[in-house]
């Protein structure tokens, strides 16, 4: 694995999707070398069609452990078609949720158990772990009120879980991110949205100089 895998975290209402938004570009623009933009559950065809199973509000009927399977199946197909080989071709991957994601929304947020969901996600990834993550952390209540004021028309079946359930999916986010301080880079998304922004940019790029021109100042 020569390139660089980078994945961005964190709970719903957290800002991740808008905040990748901006930043791709800012990054784009400063890389040594390839970069390119990917999410989970999704990012090749395989993987969107499981996105669609799993997040259709109508099937409010899937088991826990089927949707934690669902999730390992999009996950190893978007690896091996899409991640690995950019990485073995030296580039850079942004991904959009991994791993992590899956240990807390069904490890903790379904009470499968974050042991269960890392040995299914072993078998999935075989072993494949991003160098950097971005955690983007905000609190439930905040997170949830966003939800609710930017996204009425687009809930999708995990948005709609409770209070309860994004409160322990919060709680194991932070838990990842105090075992692993050295992949695990934690920021407070309650700030304002260009803070959270220049944060995560600063962080990846002070993290890796050897993929990203420094350029101070030159931005904008
Ligand atoms: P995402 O598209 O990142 O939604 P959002 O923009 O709301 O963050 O992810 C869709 C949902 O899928 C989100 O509620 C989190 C959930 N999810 C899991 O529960 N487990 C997983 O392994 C992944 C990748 C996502």
């Amino acid at each position: 694995m020569n390139g660089l895998f980078i994945t961005i975290e964190g709970p719903d209402g957290a800002g991740k999707t808008s905040i990748i938004k901006e930043l791709f570009p800012l990054l784009k623009k400063v890389a040594k070398t390839e970069i390119i933009q990917t999410r989970e559950p999704g990012g090749i065809p395989i993987a969107e069609a499981i996105r669609a199973i799993i997040l259709d509000p109508k099937n409010d009927r899937m088991d826990d452990r089927t949707e934690s399977l669902l999730y390992a199946a999009a996950r190893r197909q978007h690896l091996v078609e899409k991640v690995l080989p950019a990485l073995a071709s030296g580039k850079i991957v942004l991904c959009d949720r991994f791993v992590d994601s899956s240990l807390a929304y069904q490890g903790a947020g379904r009470r499968i158990g974050i042991a269960e969901i890392a040995r299914l996600n072993e078998f999935a990834t075989e072993g494949t772990t991003p160098d950097f993550t971005l955690y983007l952390d905000v609190d439930s209540d905040t997170g949830l009120r966003r939800i609710e004021n930017h996204r009425q028309d687009q809930i999708d079946r995990l948005d709609s879980e409770g209070l309860e359930f994004h409160q322990r999916v919060r709680h194991a986010y932070l838990k990842l991110a105090d075992k692993y301080p050295e992949r695990i880079h934690k920021i407070d998304a309650r700030k304002s949205f260009q803070e959270v922004l220049e944060m995560s940019y600063q962080a990846i790029i002070q993290q890796y100089p050897q993929f990203f021109e420094s350029q101070e100042g030159d931005r904008k």
